[in-house]
């Protein structure tokens, strides 16, 4: 697939591998619509994508706001007519033992990276119903397999979101849309303020890669689950 003029809203393009996504993405001719909460570090991507020749506009967006992520969806189509690609890459991950687990701190967890996914999901779909054509790229973890002390909700999210992926996939691919499910191991962002050892971990880019095999492959291959591992355990 030719991704050249295709539009794509990356959610959580701020930072991490949602801006690593975008630059990607941009650097194959897609235009892209970044949106995260923090304006400042969405335009200092939109800068650097543009820098390079690439085409991007920022949109300040909190996904788990049902009348922001509309805001999103009018602007997208205002600026470019048209939404082939959505990224929903936006998550927030809080690590403690259910015990000392804060309900609030539940309750963001759910809210991003369920209700968000959700949301954004539903708002693309009309266009690309409309279209006939769409991809929408889910981006888990392999906490949403693999269970671990500290990790209960988050890991019940990404569980959660790749029971979602896979029965949209199932609702829409009449549609000749695709629904992809990727499930990266740990990455080296800042995500969750994680010690990370940095000399063998997954990079945001070796992500957006895989985004872009996805995308790429020949329209009738939907390529539904990809995990992300490190060739070599981190100790
Ligand atoms: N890093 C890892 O080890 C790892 C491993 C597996 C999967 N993942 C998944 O990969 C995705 C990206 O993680 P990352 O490592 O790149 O994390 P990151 O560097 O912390 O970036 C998270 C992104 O999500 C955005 N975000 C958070 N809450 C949001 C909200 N309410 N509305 C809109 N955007 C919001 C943040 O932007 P603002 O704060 O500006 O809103 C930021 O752009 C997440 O879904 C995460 O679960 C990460």
């Amino acid at each position: 697939m030719d991704l050249k003029n295709s539009v794509a809203i990356i959610t959580g393009a701020s930072k991490g591998i949602g801006r690593a996504v975008a630059i990607a993405l941009s650097k194959e001719g897609v235009n892209v619509v970044l949106a995260a909460r923090s304006t400042e570090l969405l335009l200092m991507v939109q800068k650097e994508i543009a820098e390079n020749g690439g085409k991007a506009i920022s949109i300040a967006t909190d996904v788990t706001s049902e009348n922001a992520v509309q805001n999103l969806i009018i602007e997208t189509q205002k600026k470019f007519g048209k939404i082939d690609i959505l990224i929903n890459n936006a998550g927030v991950g809080i690590f403690s033992n259910v015990i000392d687990l804060k309900t609030q701190e539940y309750e963001a967890m759910m809210d991003v990276n369920l209700k968000g996914v959700f949301l954004c999901s539903r708002a693309v779909l009309p266009a690309m119903i409309k279209q006939k054509k769409g991809e929408i790229i889910n981006i888990a973890s392999l906490a949403g397999k693999n269970s671990f002390a500290g990790g209960s909700v988050y890991s019940a999210t990404k569980w959660g979101l790749i029971g979602f992926s896979r029965s949209l996939m199932l609702e829409v691919r009449e549609y000749n849309i695709r629904v992809v499910t990727i499930s990266p191991g740990s990455v080296n962002t800042h995500f969750a303020d994680k010690e990370k050892n940095e000399s063998q971990i997954i990079q945001p880019e070796d992500v957006a890669e895989t985004v872009l095999f996805a995308l790429t492959m020949p329209n009738r291959v939907n390529v539904s689950e990809i995990d992300i591992r490190p060739t070599i355990k981190p100790r």
